[in-house]
This record gives structure tokens, sequence and C-alpha cells, in this order.
């Protein structure tokens, strides 16, 4: 079974308070072990951003699951690749509050600072996540 990865955006349908962030990484965390799916959450405020990694099948179920969730809403697919190899082989779902972001990381690929700006583009979008994974890994942003 081919290994793919699928990026998407969403908006929270109400604002999220970090109980409500715990309590959706908590099962993701879980389930994504039972999975054997990788990835990386951010929440901007106005945007999820979501990474899934995997194998075909368990991501595509998990994606559709996680679509169906009335916690966000305008789901949609920003890319979806077959990619060499995991790029998070570390998380069973790595978590960034865009609010710990430092902004001139956001910058470096929106000008004007908004996350929202980056999604036209999957390529910005990809550039970015990678940014954060990055980061996330070297310590510079603390995981909730
Ligand atoms: C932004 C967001 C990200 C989520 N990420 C995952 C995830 O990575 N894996 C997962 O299994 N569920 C994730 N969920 C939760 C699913 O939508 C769903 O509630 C959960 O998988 C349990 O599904 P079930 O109650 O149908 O068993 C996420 C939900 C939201 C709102």
């Amino acid at each position: 079974m081919p290994m793919v990865q699928l990026v998407y955006s969403s908006q929270p349908t109400k604002q999220m308070a970090s109980r409500d962030l715990m309590e959706i990484l908590d099962v993701a965390r879980e389930r994504n072990q039972d999975a054997r799916i990788t990835g990386l959450l951010c929440y901007a405020g106005s945007h999820f951003l979501q990474v899934l990694e995997g194998e075909r099948k368990q991501v595509c179920e998990t994606f559709y699951r996680i679509a169906d969730d009335e916690r966000h809403s305008d789901v949609t697919i920003i890319d979806y690749n077959y990619p060499p190899e995991r790029l998070f082989t570390d998380w069973t779902m790595g978590y960034a509050g865009l609010g710990e972001i430092r902004r001139e990381l956001i910058r470096r690929h929106a000008p004007d600072g908004e996350v929202a700006s980056l999604l036209p583009d999957a390529g910005s979008v990809m550039a970015f996540v990678r940014d954060v994974a990055h980061e996330l890994s070297h310590g510079f942003l603390s995981p909730d």
C-alpha cells in the first residue's frame, strides 16, 4: 500500500480554547497511533492546517472522519502527494498553536503575516509547514 501525504485547511466553527484543542489532540494521537498515521496540526485562530501521512487507506479513512467533524468547516484539500518518506516520523500528531509561532515565520511565506494568504499556493503552505516542523523538532516552539 503506497504512502501518501494529505494537507488540508479548515476553519474552526467556534473559537477554540486550549481545552478544546487538547480534546482533539488526545483522540487524534490515540487513533493515529493505531492507524500508523503521523502529522502536524497547526491552529492559527482563524484556520487549521493539518498534514496527515501514512498508508493511503488509513489516511483517507481518517481524513473523511475529520472532514465530517462539526468543530470545523470549509475543509479544503490543499495537497495530496506520494512522498518518498514521512516528514513527521516522530509525531502521531505534532501541534503548533500559531499564536506561539514567531510572526516572522509566517511573514517568511506570507508578507502580510496572515496564514490565510498562504492558502492559495500549495507550495507556500508546504514550505511553511516544513518550517514549523523544523522549529518544533528543534525545540524553538514548545508543543503543548
Ligand atoms: C482540526 C481537527 C483535527 C483532527 N485530527 C484528527 C486526527 O489527526 N486523527 C483522528 O483520528 N482524528 C482527528 N480529529 C478528530 C476526528 O474528527 C474524530 O472526532 C475522531 O477521529 C473520532 O472519530 P469517531 O468519533 O467517529 O470515532 C480531528 C478533528 C479536528 C476538528
